[in-house]
């Protein structure tokens, strides 16, 4: 048989494919999520995310410490509390969980590590929701003004970066424009602006105890369904003043990445979530696949899609084994 198209042939040894790869996964982009939560003394395994703790200030310096030897250098904070009430008044107070881990990592750390925080109501509100419930409804327009307070306090604190997560309308510029109107101009804001109502997100609502008591969050998050509604968020976010725009989950939705990529000139962040985290480690721990290769190949197509920023819970993992020499 005699052929003119042989695609294997650039597939034959290690070194010409190493000629003709098309990405080199870098893992420059990498951001590890921490759970951070009142008191002192506590480290406590989460038991949906193997591997990742729920910590009081006092013990995520010690761990923040330790990973920024390893070359964790970029973190994003998740508050824990019992503290909740109807207008999620912890959210923004000085003894918010994140606000006083974020002035202790600044004090330590300086400008060595850049410190994001997830901003958003449903660790604090009684009902779980992302947003403060009036008179029986989630009221979107009060839910910003809270977003916005606790996002002014965290860049009081010191935070580089807020993220808000909540999908309420008009958050962005609400917190852009606290954050210029008290001088803060340099504080990031990292949009969750394409984020799908997702069964994924499971393990961490255990982690952060932020569960809803009744209902879903389909009345703000997107619709899986929709491809097309992504793009209106992303115009939306940009005209508001987002820096970085997100997608998330990642894995089910790499074409709102790649839409995201060509669509938009900010840099593009996905946030690879506590469940496609905890399903590759199941599937490692049961023996039934290697761990580290599937770790590469769901953050290279992360990436390939168009993402340079990844939120991912695998960070540490992939650091401690140097995965991302191979
Ligand atoms: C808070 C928030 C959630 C996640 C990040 N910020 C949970 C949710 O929206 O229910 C999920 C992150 C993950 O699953 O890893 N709104
Ligand atoms: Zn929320």
């Amino acid at each position: 048989m005699e052929q003119m198209y042989r695609p294997r042939r650039l597939r034959r040894t290690p070194v010409i494919r190493e000629l003709v790869a098309e990405h080199t996964f870098s893992g420059n982009g990498l951001i590890q999520p921490y759970f951070v939560t009142d008191g002192a003394g506590i480290r406590e395994e989460i038991k949906g995310l193997p591997g990742i703790d729920r910590e009081s200030v006092d013990k995520l310096v010690e761990t923040v410490s330790h990973d920024l030897a390893l070359g964790i250098n970029k973190i994003m904070l998740f508050g824990v509390t019992d503290r909740k009430d109807v207008m999620a008044s912890t959210a923004h107070d000085e003894a918010n969980p994140v606000i006083v881990a974020t002035k202790a990592l600044k004090d330590k750390f300086g400008d060595s590590l850049f410190v994001g925080a997830d901003v958003c109501l449903c660790a604090y509100t009684d009902t779980g929701h992302c947003g403060v419930t009036i008179n029986g409804e989630i009221d979107n327009d009060a839910s910003v003004d809270v977003l916005a307070d606790m996002a002014l306090a965290l860049a009081q604190a010191g935070c580089d970066c807020v993220a808000p997560s909540d999908m309420m309308d008009g958050r962005v510029v609400g917190i852009r424009d606290a954050l210029e109107g008290n001088g803060y101009v340099n504080t990031l804001i990292m949009a969750y602006t394409a984020k799908y109502a997702s069964a994924y997100y499971g393990p961490f609502r255990e982690a952060a105890k932020s569960a809803p008591g009744k209902g879903d969050r389909k009345g703000y998050q997107m619709d899986f369904r929709n491809r097309t509604e992504a793009l209106r968020e992303l115009t939306l976010d940009d005209e508001e003043g987002a820096d970085i725009v997100m997608v998330k989950p990642a894995l089910a939705y790499l074409d709102i990445i790649a839409d995201f990529r060509q669509q938009s000139r900010l840099p593009v962040a996905a946030y690879n979530v506590s469940g496609e985290y905890t399903m590759v480690k199941l599937l490692a721990q049961a023996g039934l696949a290697d761990e580290k290769t599937m770790v590469l190949e769901n953050l290279t197509a992360i990436q390939r899609a168009g993402a340079s920023i990844i939120l991912t819970y695998h960070l540490r993992d992939i650091l401690k084994n140097g995965w991302h020499n191979a």
